[in-house]
């Protein structure tokens, strides 16, 4: 018999309790053994949590308890998670966590510290999805070209139905936190915050990339507005919050950002609170992985596919590598990035405007691909809306600040890149 601890007996934690009982016939099939939750660990004892497991306020109760072989942490957060997973390794203890802050910022320390103690973390990325098995082992021939996911259930969610039934962006918001989706702040989810650790843990998979949040570009959904949505209709596009990790020469480029991709491809079509994740890989070509990103059986669902692994025996070592890896990949700063851009902008609306816009986007050598103009509630004030052909993200950069400068423009400027 197996018995494990849970540190957060949340809706996550609630649902592993349950669904090992629930399933624990085949789930003691596949691991041979029979795996039981011995106890759990949460803040507040008086909660009903619907479930009959004992329950401490006191996380050393399960990371010292010599009885339990695998400590399971869906605790949230970054540096208490983090000192309490460091002890039950250090006490031997395996660990699974579907605790993607903490890896984003302590995957490497944590993987020097388990050494040969299972660590496993398939629940951290793309909740249900085993994707972080696939890139980890199904993929591990391959080098891989990128990786481009819908890897934030909420964000999915709130753009499926601001697209699709013009809901209001702070209703579907609440809507997404009653369904139990979002975080407990879900500046995490709309802000690209959560997407991005979730792409730095794969992007460590599949490159040895040891990078952390503040090395990389990342923006969330909150200015996207029902104009944004209507020119990517009338464009053929949709918008995504997509996680890029992408192999460019010797470098790689890491970006979390509201996307505009075209219509017919597959990932424009995963809706609601599901992930999709694709993966080029040099030899297999394109893969894609899709289904729930999160709620708290698809995440369970994860936490015990790990917790079966480790009992049979499976893991294999935490990030992918039995040795160091050479690849001389690079992270490339946020400046480097190449891609195409749409641009939203309040300007007068009389002659010659749109010749200082184009000739001042000319001046950083940006050429406009296709535009619209969109009179607003002021007759002398329009709205321009227009993509452009590719160029380097620090030369967008400078351009909006000198369309910004321009006496004819007006209020902010709003840009979101797009992927072809
Ligand atoms: N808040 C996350 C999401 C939960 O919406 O995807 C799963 O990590």
């Amino acid at each position: 018999m197996v018995k494990i601890g849970i540190l957060g007996v949340g809706t996550v934690g609630a649902s592993v309790a349950k669904i090992l009982e629930e399933n624990g016939d085949i789930i003691e099939a596949r691991a041979g053994k029979k795996i039981i939750v011995k106890s759990g660990v949460v803040k507040n004892l008086s909660k009903d949590r619907g479930i009959s497991i004992v329950l401490s306020d006191n996380p050393l109760d399960v990371v010292d308890d010599p009885e339990i072989d695998i400590v399971v942490e869906l605790m949230g957060g970054v540096e208490e998670p983090y000192a309490l997973v460091k002890k039950a390794l250090e006490n031997g203890k395996a660990v699974v966590t579907a605790n993607k802050a903490l890896l984003a910022y302590h995957r490497y320390e944590l993987q020097e510290i388990a050494g040969d103690i299972p660590l496993m973390y398939e629940a951290s990325t793309a909740g249900g999805i085993p994707v972080i098995g696939a890139l980890r082992n199904g993929l591990s021939a391959n080098h891989i070209e990128s990786i481009q996911g819908i890897m934030n259930g909420t964000c999915n969610y709130m753009l499926t139905k601001m697209i699709n039934e013009g809901a209001q962006y702070d209703d579907i918001l609440k809507e997404s936190q009653e369904l139990g989706y979002a975080e407990s702040d879900p500046t995490f989810d709309v802000g690209g915050f959560d997407a991005s650790h979730k792409l730095l843990i794969l992007a460590s998979i599949a490159y040895g990339l040891d990078a952390k949040p503040e090395d990389i570009l990342i923006e969330g959904i909150e200015n996207i507005t029902q104009t944004d949505v209507a020119f990517a209709k009338e464009f053929g596009y949709e918008i995504k919050l997509l996680g890029i990790a992408k192999k460019v020469g010797e470098g790689v480029e890491l970006r979390v950002h509201a996307t505009m991709i075209p219509q017919e491809s597959m990932i424009a079509k995963v809706d609601g609170v599901m992930n999709a994740v694709t993966i080029i890989g040099d030899r297999v070509g394109e893969t894609m992985y899709y289904g729930p990103g999160a709620g708290g059986d698809a995440t369970a669902s994860a936490v015990i596919a790990d917790i079966v692994d480790i009992v049979r025996g499976n893991q294999g070592p935490m990030l992918g590598y039995k040795k160091g890896l050479e690849s001389g990949l690079k992270l490339l700063t946020p400046d480097n990035i190449v891609t195409q851009y749409y641009l939203r902008l309040q300007v007068d609306d009389k002659s010659g405007v749109l010749a200082t816009i184009t000739s001042t986007l000319g001046e950083f050598g940006i050429s406009i691909e296709a535009m619209l103009q969109k009179p607003t509630k002021n007759e002398e004030i329009a709205k321009l809306l227009f993509t452009t052909h590719h160029c380097k993200e620090s030369k967008m950069q400078d351009a909006m600040t000198a369309l910004s400068k321009l006496d004819v423009v007006h209020g902010e400027i709003a840009m979101m890149r797009i992927e072809k």
